[in-house]
């Protein structure tokens, strides 16, 4: 198999003018009334080619959009790459990430092999220095990652690896830009990594194989280590849900459990956050099958777990003071002469009964034995995250996911984190009046509501595991995907929720 794109990211202190490289990418916004301090001091080197381009019309600054110019020998950069910034006033950190990830997509798309960017320059000191630098390391993973592991023919001299280097003339620039370039390339290998693993399709990555990949990520880091419950171990346990949700498959369900400790002694006195994913490796729906068209998409509902996996490689690379738990149920959901069956009702881990009326509805089947899992490891936090509903993708489209929860301040601090990340997220009710749909005649519980409002009440559903336990729930349907390549993105998986839960740690412990 191919390995993905390498990113190597460093930062360089050089004069923008004398910058030897490839292409030196820079920002332009739409509204600006002329050239700022950089592309002024470039354009003139390059006797007024960029006012000529932009005079002509031919680039206007929109959002996603770039243009090049060429050298002439009187500037270091053999391209300048002017990327589209939109409206200043709308500009925020992740104006500069998809600035990056418009850059590093262009490269690749143009096989070139190193670039320099300063994009940060145009910003002036509107955003923290290391902050800006973090966005260009997260944005250029981004947008040069590939998926094509599995690409036999037509290798085209695909790029093995992208230099990238995030520029300043001042040399304390640079060193704070330097701090974040770091930063954000252990978020974004992170990013990429999930993708990875969340592209690959259903006959290569089951529950088994995902178990084997968190094991192997837990080797690779002395903080970090890995649990997994086999078939025999679920029902040792209890973990009815799980066990249901896997029983149609061939390949058997696993209960994979990271740890994270960190290094400090006051390890006791930090607070511990439990990460529950959804990994269904394929969703068929099970005996209530899905319909045929776009079934292949769900190979994808494995995303949730995957997006805990690389934020468990995220935490450990930068090693924060917080205590996380990686909790990651995984099975996959066909139909069999074994499967489970509407009408079923299934003890769950926490004792709790379900009664079984959609066996697509079996994200929340899995869900709910990993949140009692975090419940009984004392998580003073616990967020889970699953591409959960087809309601929350109608409700929400594919721009923003779903922020369910029982605590305000959890909430808001998951809404800051989106906000840092530039994974945005919504917030939706999922209190009494949901829960109630969700109440059996036969069980405790059923695993559908109404018609209505199916991401609240799923949520609904998932509240009754949390006990008193401050919580939070993102439904992601919607988000786990790009359905084609854009300007900062290929097709594929989006790896949603990495940055955003990486993001919350990092805030969460100060760092
Ligand atoms: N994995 C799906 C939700 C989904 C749909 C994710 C489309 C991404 C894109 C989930 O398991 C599911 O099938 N949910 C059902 C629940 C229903 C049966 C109550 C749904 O949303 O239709
Ligand atoms: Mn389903
Ligand atoms: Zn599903």
């Amino acid at each position: 198999m191919k390995e993905i794109i390498e990113v190597e990211l460093k930062t360089r202190k050089v004069d923008f003018s004398k910058c030897e490289t490839e292409l030196l990418a820079v920002g332009q916004f739409s509204d600006a009334k002329g050239l700022d301090k950089v592309s002024g001091e470039l354009n003139s080197k390059l006797d007024g080619a960029i006012e000529r381009l932009i005079k002509l019309g031919d680039f206007k600054g929109k959002e996603g959009t770039n243009a090049i110019v060429y050298g002439n020998g009187k500037i270091g950069a053999k391209r300048v790459l002017l990327v589209g910034l939109g409206e200043r006033k709308k500009a925020t950190l992740d104006t500069i990430r998809k600035a990056a990830a418009n850059a590093a997509n262009k490269a690749v798309a143009m096989e070139i092999e190193a670039i320099s960017l300063a994009l940060h320059k145009v910003f002036g000191g509107r955003f923290d220095m290391s902050a800006m630098g973090r966005a260009m390391g997260e944005g250029t993973y981004f947008g040069s990652y590939r998926y094509d592991e599995f690409v036999t023919e037509s290798e085209d001299g695909r790029l093995s690896s992208l230099g990238v280097e995030v520029i300043d003339s001042d040399s304390a620039k640079t060193k704070k830009l330097n701090k974040g370039v770091t930063r954000g390339a252990v978020i974004g290998r992170a990013q990429s990594y999930a993708r990875t693993l969340t592209n690959r399709p259903a006959n290569v990555m089951n529950p088994v194989k995902l178990a084997a990949a968190a094991k192997e990520l837990a080797r690779g880091y002395e903080r970090l280590s890995c649990t997994v419950f086999d078939e025999k171990q679920l029902a040792a346990k209890g973990m009815g849900g799980v066990l249901a949700v896997g029983s149609g498959s061939q390949n058997k369900p696993r209960f994979i459990v990271l740890k994270y400790s960190p290094a400090s002694k006051a390890a006791s006195r930090l607070p511990t956050v439990g990460l529950v994913g959804k990994a269904i490796t394929f969703d068929s729906g099970g005996i209530s099958i899905k319909p045929a068209a776009n079934m292949e998409q769900m190979k994808l509902d494995k995303t949730g777990g995957i997006a805990v996996l690389g934020v468990m490689k995220a935490v450990a690379e930068l090693g924060l003071p917080v205590n996380v738990y990686g909790i990651i149920p995984a099975a996959e959901n066909l139909p069999s002469g074994t499967s489970y069956r509407p009408g079923d009702i299934i003890t769950t881990f926490s004792g709790k009964t379900v009664e079984v009326q959609n066996t697509d509805a079996e994200g929340r089947m899995i869900l709910c034995d990993g949140l009692h899992y975090a419940v009984k490891q004392n998580c003073e936090f616990i967020i889970d995250i699953a591409t959960l509903t087809g309601s929350c993708r109608i409700a929400l489209g594919t721009y923003m996911a779903g922020l369910m929860g029982n605590d305000e301040r959890l909430i808001k601090q998951l809404r800051r984190a989106a906000e840092d990340s530039g994974e945005k997220v919504w917030p939706m009710p999922s209190g009494d009046e949901y829960a109630e749909e969700m109440k059996s005649k036969m069980a405790d519980l059923k695993n559908t509501g109404s018609k209505w409002g199916g991401a609240c009440t799923a949520a609904a559903f998932l509240r009754q595991f949390v006990g008193d336990t401050k919580w939070a729930h993102l439904d992601i349907a919607g988000m786990e995907v790009f359905e084609k390549a854009t300007e900062f993105s290929a097709e594929g998986s989006s790896g949603f929720g990495v940055r955003l839960l990486a993001t919350y740690l990092m805030n969460l412990s100060g760092k």
